[in-house]
C-alpha cells in the first residue's frame, strides 16, 4: 500500500513528539523536515533520515506531503496551515491554532473550502481519566455538568522566556499562562461542559516574570448557555510543576480529576476512579513529561482520518470553541490596557 507522505514544520522542543510519532506509524513516510535553523533542521533530518528544508514552501513543491505537522511560533499556525492547505495538504496543527480568533475562522472555513483536514493537538483529551470522565457524562451516569473549577500551578522560568525568541510576548506568544499552559485544563473542561460560553470574564496579572510583558497569573469566569458556571485560577510563578486540578460538580456525582487520575464520587455512594494507563505506541526520545504521552495517539488517530478510516475527531472547527474562550479572556479582562492578548 502507498505510505501516507508527512512532514514537519517548526523542529523545537515539541518536534520530538510528532517526529517519534510519525515514525511508529507504518503507514506513514516522513519525507521532511523544515526549520528556518539551519544546524538544526540539518541535524534532525539527520537522525530521522530525511529531507531537511529552511522553507516549507519549497519542501511542499519538492516532496509533495499529503499531511504537515506545524510545530511553530503560535502566530505563525494559522498562515502556514492556510499555505498548507492551498496546496492541497492537510495539517495537524500544535495548539493553540492561533493568536487570534479570526485568522482561526478564516483558516478553518479555507480547510473545509478545499476539503483538507485540519487537526488541532489537544493530546489531554485522550489521557484514560480525561476518556473516563467524558464518557461518565455522556453516558448519563455523572449526567451534564452543573459548576466546576480549575487550579494550575506550574513554574515557568525566567530562563524559559529569555531562552526563546518569541514566548512571553504578545505578537507572536498571545498571551502566557493562558495562552499555552492552561489551553489544556480550559480545554478538557470547555469539553466536558459542552454548552455555549454566553460570558467570559477575567483578570490577568504579571506578578513575578520581569523578563516579559504578557501575563503569569490569571483567574476568572466562564458562564454557558445552560447555565454551568466554571471558575479557573492559572500561575506559571509557583515552584514547582504540581499536577493540574479539575473539579466538576455533575448531576449525578462529582470529579476530581488530574492529568493521571480520575475520582468519581457519584450520588449513591458509590466512587469509581481511574489512574492514568497512556497506550505506548511510541517510546518518545525526547520531551517533558508535563506533555503527557498521548501526541502519538492523537496523531495516529489523525492519520485513521487522513487515510479515510474514520472521522476526524479533534478538528480545527471543534479546537475553535476554545480558542474563542481564550481570546475572550484576553478580551475581557480587567486590566485592559496592559493586557490585550489575542483578539
Ligand atoms: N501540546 C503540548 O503539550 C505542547 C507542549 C509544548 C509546546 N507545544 C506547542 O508547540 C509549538 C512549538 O513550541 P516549541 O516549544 O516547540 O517552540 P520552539 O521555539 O522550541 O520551536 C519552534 C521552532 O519553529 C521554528 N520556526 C520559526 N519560524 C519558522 C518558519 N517560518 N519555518 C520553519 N520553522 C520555523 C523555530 O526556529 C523553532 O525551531 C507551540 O505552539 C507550543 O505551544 C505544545
Amino acid at each position: 500500500m502507498k505510505k501516507i507522505r508527512a512532514a514537519v514544520i517548526g523542529c523545537g522542543n515539541i518536534s520530538v513528539m510528532h517526529l517519534d510519532s510519525v515514525n511508529a506509524l507504518d503507514e506513514v513516510r516522513l519525507v521532511g523536515v523544515c526549520d528556518i535553523k539551519k544546524d538544526k533542521v540539518q541535524a534532525v533530518a539527520e537522525s530521522y533520515s530525511t529531507s531537511a528544508y529552511t522553507d516549507y514552501r519549497e519542501m511542499f513543491k519538492k516532496e509533495k506531503p499529503d499531511a504537515v505537522h506545524l510545530c511553530l511560533p503560535h502566530y505563525l499556525h494559522t498562515a502556514v496551515a492556510c499555505d498548507a492547505f492551498r496546496a492541497g495538504i492537510h495539517v495537524l496543527s500544535e495548539k493553540p491554532m492561533s493568536i487570534r480568533y479570526d485568522e482561526a475562522v478564516e483558516a478553518v472555513e479555507l480547510a473545509e473550502q478545499l476539503g483538507v483536514l485540519y487537526g488541532v493537538i489537544f493530546q489531554c483529551r485522550y489521557n484514560t481519566p480525561s476518556m473516563l470522565v467524558k464518557e461518565r457524562i455522556t453516558d448519563g451516569r455523572l449526567g451534564a455538568v452543573r459548576c466546576g473549577r480549575s487550579v494550575l500551578t506550574w513554574c515557568r522560568s525566567d530562563n524559559y522566556y529569555s531562552s526563546s525568541d518569541w514566548k512571553g510576548t504578545w505578537d507572536k506568544e498571545g498571551g502566557g499562562v493562558i495562552i499555552d499552559q492552561a489551553i489544556h485544563s480550559l480545554d478538557l473542561a470547555n469539553w466536558f461542559i459542552d454548552s455555549t460560553p454566553v460570558k467570559v470574564q477575567s483578570s490577568l496579572h504579571n506578578r513575578k516574570h520581569k523578563i516579559m510583558t504578557v501575563e503569569d497569573s490569571a483567574e476568572g469566569l466562564i458562564e454557558y448557555e445552560n447555565g454551568c458556571i466554571f471558575g479557573f485560577y492559572a500561575m506559571n510563578n509557583y515552584s514547582v510543576d504540581e499536577p493540574i486540578e479539575i473539579r466538576l460538580v455533575c448531576e449525578n456525582g462529582t470529579v476530581r480529576l488530574s492529568y493521571d487520575e480520575a475520582v468519581i464520587n457519584y450520588n449513591d455512594g458509590t466512587v469509581e476512579t481511574v489512574t492514568n494507563s497512556p497506550q505506548k505506541i511510541v517510546s518518545y526520545s525526547g520531551g517533558k513529561s508535563y506533555w503527557g504521552t498521548q501526541h502519538a495517539v492523537q496523531i495516529n488517530q489523525f492519520y485513521q482520518a487522513v487515510a479515510g478510516l474514520e472521522p476526524l475527531q479533534i478538528s480545527g472547527r471543534e479546537a475553535l470553541k476554545i480558542q474563542k474562550i481564550i481570546c475572550d479572556i484576553y478580551n475581557n479582562n480587567d486590566v485592559r490596557d496592559r493586557y490585550v492578548g489575542c483578539v
